[in-house]
């Protein structure tokens, strides 16, 4: 298993471009499953999530290579409805699979996924809303078993919370069912219209992706395409973070602005820099950031929960105090107890951490728990003065692509071991 070895407090610079988004990619290619033909996405960062998904497309039957960051995905000769507990149990998003292999054999078996232990996370609104669309399902021994004889039929879906999985579940199912299908208070994240982009190029008709409501209209079929995947707004959030808690100068390549529009201004307010232009950012930050006040997560457009951690880390060593509300997941500051090794001052109680900055941090050994967790130390080692030692670098290759060497080509020094 692998570690990795940060010596902190030495000066980010130089630029970087950041990743394709992870939280895309995996609904897109649950979504290659409802298209005929060749599919050819790019953009795809090299994951282990990612991985796994190409590991269920093969499984079901499908065609599914890698070219450097490009995935080719052709589903025409899928045989399989059925997902094992293996590949389940490798990732919570292996569940958006359900819908499409649903809308395109009427029936489908799978297990409850795994993933992160972020408290909690049932499946309960998918299988809801796949009901809705004359989905009947039941469970067995752990297992899901879904079929829809005449095919899934066009309906209205309210979500009592917009999950992002479930919206991406059901606006593919709904591509193949027939007539309309409405989503009210649709999960309204960036990757959210990333899909819709896709399955709109695919020959789907959905209206409002990226609004509270979605409408819809199925089709008999659906064709491959090309698509370029959007770049992830968490890693360049962690990038930020970085650069933030060495009191560095960077540049990052390929931004949306628009989708990190709750992140920039919580920089700003901290005393950071943030200038972009033509889809890059500049970023500079001073030696000590101020404390970042209240960052409380909420479904997009809010702060995005998957940046809580790394804004965690950089808050300890501010200048002033930091409340932090966890408002999506229940277990989601298993990293605040390694921050603590490391000489940071936080309180925590449920949902709130209150983390009052101290002039810096030390490294030691510390363990990541969970992905964003494994960034959050990251963050914290380039920081911290002496060497920090993460044990286990497996969370961190789920949702980073060579953390390390893109950290090592800013002027950081740490080292896979
Ligand atoms: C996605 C992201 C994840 C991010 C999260 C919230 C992917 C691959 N993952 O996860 O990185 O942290 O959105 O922005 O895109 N819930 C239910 N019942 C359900 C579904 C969800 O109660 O059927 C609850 C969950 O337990 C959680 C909340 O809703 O408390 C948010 O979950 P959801 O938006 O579904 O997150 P994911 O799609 O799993």
């Amino acid at each position: 298993m692998s570690k990795l070895l940060i010596e902190g407090s030495r000066k980010l610079r130089g630029a970087v471009k950041v990743q394709g988004a992870k939280n895309s990619t995996l609904p897109i290619l649950a979504a290659t499953v409802v298209t005929e033909g060749e599919n050819v996405i790019h953009n795809c960062p090299c994951l282990t999530d990612i991985d796994v998904s190409i590991r269920i497309l093969r499984y079901l039957g499908c065609s599914a290579s890698r070219h450097g960051h490009t995935l080719l995905v052709n589903t025409d000769n899928m045989t399989d409805c059925h997902i094992p507990n293996s590949l389940m149990r490798e990732m919570r998003s292996s569940i958006v699979f359900l819908g499409g292999i649903l809308a395109r054999f009427k029936k489908a078996r799978l297990s409850f996924p795994g993933g992160c232990e972020l408290g909690p996370r049932p499946i309960d609104l998918h299988l809801d809303a796949l009901k809705k669309l004359g989905a009947v399902i039941t469970e067995h021994h752990g297992e899901i078993y879904c079929k829809a004889p005449k095919g899934l039929v066009g309906g209205t879906v309210a979500l009592a919370f917009p999950s992002v999985g479930a919206t991406e579940n059901i606006m593919i199912a709904a591509c193949l069912a027939k007539g309309t299908t409405i989503i009210n208070n649709a999960a309204r994240e960036p990757e959210i219209s990333d899909l819709a982009d896709y399955l709109n190029k695919c020959g789907a008709e959905i209206y409002g992706a990226g609004e509270g409501t979605v409408v819809i209209e199925g089709k008999e079929k659906l064709h491959g395409v090309a698509h370029t995947v959007i770049p992830d707004r968490i890693v360049a959030a962690t990038l930020m973070s970085a650069a933030a808690i060495t009191g560095s100068e960077i540049y990052l390549e390929d931004i949306m602005s628009t989708h990190l529009s709750a992140v920039i201004p919580v920089f700003e307010e901290a005393g950071c820099n943030i200038s972009v232009k033509e889809g890059t950012m500049k970023f500079s930050s001073p030696e000590r950031i101020k404390g970042l006040k209240l960052i409380r997560t909420n479904p997009y457009p809010g702060f995005p929960t998957d940046a809580q951690a790394p804004l965690m880390a950089l808050s300890t060593v501010s200048r002033g105090i930091t409340v932090f509300v966890e408002t999506i997941f229940e277990n989601r500051y298993k990293h605040i107890g390694e921050f603590l090794r490391m000489g940071a001052n936080i309180k925590a109680e449920g949902r709130v951490a209150v983390v009052e900055g101290v002039p810096e941090l030390y490294g030691t050994s510390v363990e990541a728990m969970d992905l964003r967790g494994s960034a959050a130390l990251v963050v914290a080692g380039l920081g911290a003065q002496g060497t920090t030692e993460i044990d286990t670098t497996k969370y961190l290759e789920r949702g980073y692509e060579d953390l390390d060497v893109v950290l090592s080509s800013l002027n950081a020094s740490v080292k896979k071991i």
